[in-house]
């Protein structure tokens, strides 16, 4: 068993993270700010984050904690004494890193080094997990891409995010820090509160309002369930051969925003959609490869964007989210033509 810190571990990978470790019978101590970047009155923010640690609270340490106050995180690190160091805290948006960079910086650049300084200050972990983005690449060109594809981030938060990771490797090589570096890409599922696309594309089609297709719906990304990402991250914490390395964890193949929307339709036949053209600002995206990934760490993810999004909307219908947002739990096409039925009958 190890202790494991988990930063950002009440976010929505994090707390993912933090059960899949329980369920490993590590010790997880998380250390979290509780910031809520998108506005907390345009999210489910609080109800979200008791669905995330309604199940650990009583397994886990929490503290609450901002990386960037070098001296709390030192003083915290020495009493914790971590095997292990997730490091997830940051400012997690790219849009809004672009309009406050220097929230971008501090949560980022000046959290990582808080945390590697302290690190030192302790002789050591046996390894630090730094959660990057695959917003490092800037525009997919050599499709599927590999960890070594070029890098021309093309906003302030893949800028920030792999100067995360250039200083992580440059610790790594001075002081002797063994370390990982993790790339996930779209991630989605239960309790995501930060009004990603999969979110609001989710959230509208409950709310029967048309969903916005960017790019003309053909915009790709690697859409990643996020109990995929939680076994991943947990795999490569562990793994002797992650050592030092750098790795995708994804599911392994670009959806269009057009499919999405299309499997969505199985369950809201009369959901409607419109086209509009795609930012020139944001990256062409696509298929990030996970081949590196399955054979170092037999990372094996489950859950196309079919099965995900059946379990994602599973959660929103059971979990009273619904009622939070003013919605009447729908009844499946299926269900309402068997009640039907049944009328007819009786
Ligand atoms: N969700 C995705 O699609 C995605 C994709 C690639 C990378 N990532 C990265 O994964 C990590 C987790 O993202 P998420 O989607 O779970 O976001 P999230 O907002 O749900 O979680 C982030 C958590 O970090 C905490 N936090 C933020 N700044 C902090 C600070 N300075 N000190 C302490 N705690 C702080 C927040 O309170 C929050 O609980 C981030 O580093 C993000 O950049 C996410």
């Amino acid at each position: 068993m190890a202790t494991v810190l988990l930063t950002g571990g009440a976010g929505f990978i994090g707390s993912f993270i933090a059960k899949e470790l329980l369920r490993k019978k590590h010790r997880v101590v998380i250390y979290d700010s509780f910031i809520q970047y998108i506005s907390p009155l345009d999210s489910l923010y609080q109800f979200y984050l008791k669905e995330r640690l309604k199940d650990i609270r009583s397994s886990v340490v929490i503290e609450r904690g901002d990386t960037r106050d070098k001296s709390h995180v030192a003083h915290f690190i020495a009493k914790h004494r971590p095997n292990h160091i997730i490091h997830l805290a940051a400012l997690p948006i790219a849009d809004l890193s672009d309009n406050n960079p220097e929230e971008a910086l501090s949560t980022i650049l000046t959290g990582t080094v808080n945390l590697l300084e302290a690190i030192r200050d302790i002789g050591g972990v046996d390894r630090f997990v730094y959660a990057s983005s695959s917003m490092v690449y800037g525009d997919f060109h050599l499709e599927p891409i590999k960890e070594n594809h070029p890098k021309n981030p093309k906003d302030i938060y893949g800028g920030t995010k792999l100067a995360g990771e250039i200083l992580t490797q440059a610790y790594g090589r001075r002081f002797g820090i063994e370390y990982t570096i993790v790339r996930p890409s779209a991630v989605y599922g239960p309790t995501d509160s930060n009004q990603r696309v999969s979110q609001i594309f989710l959230e509208s089609a409950f709310a029967n309002k048309q969903l916005i297709l960017h790019g003309g719906g053909q915009e790709r990304l690697d859409f990643t369930y996020v109990e995929d990402v939680a076994v991943g991250f947990t795999l490569a914490t562990f793994s002797k051969k992650a050592a030092n390395e750098i790795f995708n964890i994804t599911y392994g193949q670009g959806r269009s925003l057009k499919e999405f929307s299309d499997i969505l339709k199985n369950y809201f036949p009369n959901l409607k959609t419109v086209e509009l053209p795609r930012s020139r600002y944001r990256p062409k995206r696509g298929t990030l490869d996970i081949g590196k990934a399955k054979r170092l760490l037999n990372y094996q993810p489950k859950y196309n964007l079919e099965k995900g999004i059946r379990q994602y909307k599973k959660f929103i219908e059971q979990s009273g989210a619904l009622k939070l947002m003013g919605i009447k739990s729908p009844l499946h096409p299926l269900t309402r033509l068997r009640r039907k039925h049944h009328k007819g009958q009786s």
